[in-house]
């Protein structure tokens, strides 16, 4: 590996090879989601304990200061929304010249496997992959469903995942799902999994994302269910003591009780 792809992969995951991205990019299809509306509010007390940021160029330039940042993964798909026809007839937002102009660690591209625009997403992976692979920038494929959530399961994801290593992917984002070791058996890069819709307990994902490091995730691309909880930073810091410290689900429940009624 050149020394400038091992060195931004390096500033995606720490020592212990584990990460914890936080996402911010939902608005991109989403629009003004639910406590995303002002995305400087939602990020600045988080940045601290995440290990990456995936934004899009447009949140980046307005809501992270340049000499506070993390590492950056820049969402480069896009171009449908909620409203619109077909949320998997994405394109490329985001020219690899802009990426390397804002000094990111890495770019983010979603496929859309099984649906009418299966080939596109996935052409649109291997292009990027091209191109990045010239410059030393990691791409991190996203398997996403669009609104089919009920699509999550080991058999779907391998599938999905599988094909975005084999186009040149350097990590893949996926849903964690009963049987994750399918998925990261069948996946010869590093897994990150998304958390989703938020769900109605903390304990939930604490024993989720445990659970998926068990079966071979590497971390993390954790949104909603860090920045839409009533405590987010008792959320984020639970969580790396999972991902950095092989905190249990109960071990991380308990400093989130501890750190919920801390002022942040
Ligand atoms: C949305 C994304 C998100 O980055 C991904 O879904 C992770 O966020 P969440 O944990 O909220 O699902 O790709 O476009």
């Amino acid at each position: 590996m050149e020394w400038g792809m091992a060195n931004r992969m390096a500033q995606l995951f720490q020592k212990d090879g584990h990460c914890l991205f936080l996402p911010v990019d939902h608005g991109y299809f989403q629009g003004p989601t639910r406590k995303l509306e002002e995305p400087r509010k939602t990020l600045e007390p988080l940045l601290p304990y995440a290990d990456a940021v995936f934004v899009t160029r447009g949140v980046l330039r307005s809501s992270v200061e340049p000499d506070n940042s993390k590492p950056i993964i820049l969402r480069v798909s896009g171009g449908t929304s909620m409203v619109g026809k077909d949320l998997a007839n994405e394109g490329l937002t985001t020219s690899m010249e802009e990426a390397i102009r804002l000094n990111v660690a890495a770019v983010g591209i979603s496929i859309f496997v099984g649906t009418d625009y299966e080939k596109e997403s996935l052409l649109n992976l291997a292009k990027l992959v091209d191109e990045g692979e010239r410059y030393g920038i990691p791409v991190m494929a996203v398997t996403a469903v669009g609104k089919e959530l009920e699509k999550r399961d080991a058999r779907y994801l391998a599938l999905c995942s599988r094909i975005a290593a084999e186009l040149g992917a350097r990590v893949v984002k996926t849903y964690w799902c009963e049987n994750f070791d399918k998925v990261t058996q069948g996946c010869p890069v590093p897994v990150v999994m998304a958390g989703g819709p938020k769900v109605d307990t903390q304990r939930q994902v604490f024993d989720f994302v445990y659970d998926g490091m068990k079966k071979g995730a590497v971390g993390v691309n954790l949104g909603r269910n860090i920045w839409q909880d009533e405590h987010p930073v008792a959320m984020i810091k639970a969580l790396r003591a999972i991902i950095h410290k092989k905190a249990t689900p109960k071990e991380a429940q308990e400093i989130y009780d501890s750190e919920k009624s801390k002022k942040n």
